[in-house]
């Protein structure tokens, strides 16, 4: 019957009640009193009985008989909707508290997971926390205190009788013992196999012209319905525990009423109990089935709200990214910029993707990386971003180390264009207006004009106010780029990192664009990551990163010169782009 203790599971669980406590004890409250109502009623049958013997008027104690019932029926239902309300309230505690910690998480931690897994963490974990947090502990309470008042009254009845009915809830006791632990496993387990069909689904919704490219449909319905089975198979045994639970308390209180019956009957007949004693007795027996129930199905509910709690608590122990607010407010000049030594890996047991980068950046002007791919050149974007912590050296900003800024404060002077550029689904104006929820219709207008995105807008049903589609697949891939450019110009942002921007324009674009970014470069510091060499030519100072070192930087002329990789990258490159020139 004891629930297995787990004491920061159940710390947890009642952490999430604690706002409402008081709705839950107040409900809890009617639904006691509703219930000793209920337990009042054999008492009132009893004098009733006994008045029938006597010849007595009998109106009195019938009214009392019938009051108590709708009282007891009344209380009851104002507690139960109290005890739901809470319910609800406690879900939604849980929701925020759990989507404000999703969205404080850090960056690597997040990658690590998959994010159909903690969806389902969120919509289906959450849900079960319902029941457990208000019905299944005040009941717990409830079901606990009615019992033990009704065992009392019985013991006081007929101290034999009483003594066969706590031999037959002992028995229930051990029964119920052995299951609830099954009961946490097998819930956790369907739990588990939720989240992993949720992220097997994801996987496919994500990519989901790759999957029907590629012929997987069959493959993947496979593989989903393997998951859904196993939450099946799990729930089912959940299911078997909990019957075998419910039903040993049926079968118990049956058999024990046969027994009374029999050996009250006896009793009776040799006039060592009154009648009335038993049928006062076999009433309690009878109520008592619901008081023991409802502590059965609690015990069970709480089995299950522990399983959920423990995958919420999971999320919890996720490293959060830390936003104190020491650094000061980011000015709006360029940015200066030191590597020192910089060394990093993905993980402890990854290659050092970054293997001591030293690398001076003045403030405003134009810096091109190049290099091979899995060079490096995105990671350094990305610890700039401090998505990342560098495992060795420094990145010094303004002569600060990045560590010291407030992270907002940081991350609010960077505007950021990833290498693939995802959009969020949504409409255009929202996605331009993502970085800067507050520019004006006319930074708007800028931005457009500069990424060139008239002609698309013009295009547009709804110009500004189109949806682009889940991560933006309504439009094209060069759309997109130019989208997620001009998003970050409107944040007017002091460093501006634009990670193969160009990737997937046309040569007329690119030039445009190549022109955007120069007369960017004049009042901040401008990073850009590129394969194609219009704009790297241009720039003031080239970096060449290879195997995660600094192999040489300069401007276009000293390197072609001095360095061979660039003389060869610069060769091939500039001939195609020279060609869609
Ligand atoms: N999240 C990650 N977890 C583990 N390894 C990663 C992760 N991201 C990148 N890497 C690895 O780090 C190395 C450098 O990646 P990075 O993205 O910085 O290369 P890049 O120079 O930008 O290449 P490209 O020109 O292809 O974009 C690669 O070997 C890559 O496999
Ligand atoms: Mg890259």
């Amino acid at each position: 019957m004891r629930p297995s203790i787990d004491r920061p599971a159940w710390r947890m669980l009642l952490g999430y009640v604690k706002p409402h406590r008081r709705t839950v004890l107040f409900g809890g409250l009617f639904v006691l009193l509703g219930g000793l109502a209920a337990a009042a009623q054999p008492l009132a049958a009893k004098a009733l009985v006994d008045r029938l013997g006597t010849g007595d008027s009998i109106t009195g104690l019938l009214t009392l008989l019938i009051g108590l019932a709708l009282a007891g029926a009344a209380i009851a239902m104002v507690g139960g909707y109290l005890l739901e309300r809470a319910g609800e309230s406690v879900v939604l505690v849980a929701r925020n508290r759990l989507t404000r910690r999703l969205l404080s998480l850090r960056v690597p931690s997040v990658q690590r997971s998959e994010p159909g897994d903690l969806l389902s963490r969120f919509t289906s974990d959450t849900t079960l926390l319902r029941e457990v947090c208000t019905n299944a502990l005040v009941a717990l309470v409830t079901g606990s205190v009615t019992s033990v008042v009704m065992v009392v009254m019985m013991g006081a009845l007929d101290l034999v009788l009483f003594g066969v009915t706590l031999a037959v809830l002992l028995l229930v006791g051990l029964i119920a013992g052995a299951g609830m632990p099954m009961i946490e496993r097998a819930s956790r387990a369907a739990q588990v196999a939720v989240g992993e069909t949720g992220a097997r689904m994801e996987r496919v919704l994500g990519a989901f012209r790759t999957v029907k490219a590629a012929g997987a449909e069959t493959r993947e319905i496979a593989a989903i319905e393997r998951g859904t089975e196993d939450a099946w198979r799990a729930g089912v045994r959940s299911a078997r525990w909990e019957s075998v639970v419910h039903g040993s308390n049926t079968l118990a209180v049956q058999a024990a009423f046969l027994v009374v019956l029999g050996i009250g009957g006896a009793r009776v007949t040799t006039g060592a109990m009154q009648l009335s004693t038993l049928v006062a007795f076999l009433l309690f027996l009878f109520y008592l089935t619901e008081p023991i129930g409802e502590l059965l199905h609690a015990g069970s509910r709480l089995q299950i709200g522990l399983a959920a709690v423990r995958r919420l608590a999971e999320v919890e122990e996720m490293p959060a990214e830390f936003t104190g607010t020491t650094g000061p407010q980011p000015s709006t000049d360029g940015a200066a910029l030191v590597f020192d030594e910089v060394r990093f890996r993905y993980g402890p047991e990854l290659p050092e993707v970054l293997r001591g980068v030293s690398l001076e950046i003045p403030a405003t002007g134009l810096t091109a990386f190049v290099g091979p791919s899995g060079a490096g050149k995105s990671t350094l974007f990305a610890l700039l971003e401090r998505f990342y912590e560098p495992s060795a050296g420094r990145i010094l900003l303004d002569g600060r180390d990045l560590a010291d800024w407030d992270l907002a404060g940081l991350r609010a002077g960077i505007g950021y264009v990833e290498q693939d550029a995802p959009l969020l689904s949504g409409t255009l104006r929202e996605n331009l207006l993502y970085c800067r929820p507050d520019a004006t219709e006319e930074d708007v207008r800028d931005a457009v004009t500069q990424a060139r995105l008239d002609s698309l807008v013009d295009r547009l049903p709804d110009g500004l106010d189109t949806p682009v589609g889940h991560r933006g697949n309504f439009l094209s891939g060069g759309e997109r780029q130019r989208v997620a450019l001009a998003r970050a110009l409107i944040r007017r942002p002091r460093l501006l990192l634009l990670d193969e921007i160009t990737s997937q324009l046309d040569a007329a674009n690119e030039l445009a664009i190549r022109d955007v970014v120069m007369t960017a470069a004049k009042t901040m510091t401008v990073l850009v990551v590129a394969h194609r060499l219009s704009t790297v030519t241009e720039a003031d100072r080239i970096v060449v990163v290879d195997n995660g070192i600094v192999r040489a930087a300069g401007t276009h002329d000293e390197l072609v010169g001095r360095d061979p990789l660039y003389a060869e990258f610069a060769a091939t490159q500039l001939l195609t782009s020279g060609r869609e020139e």
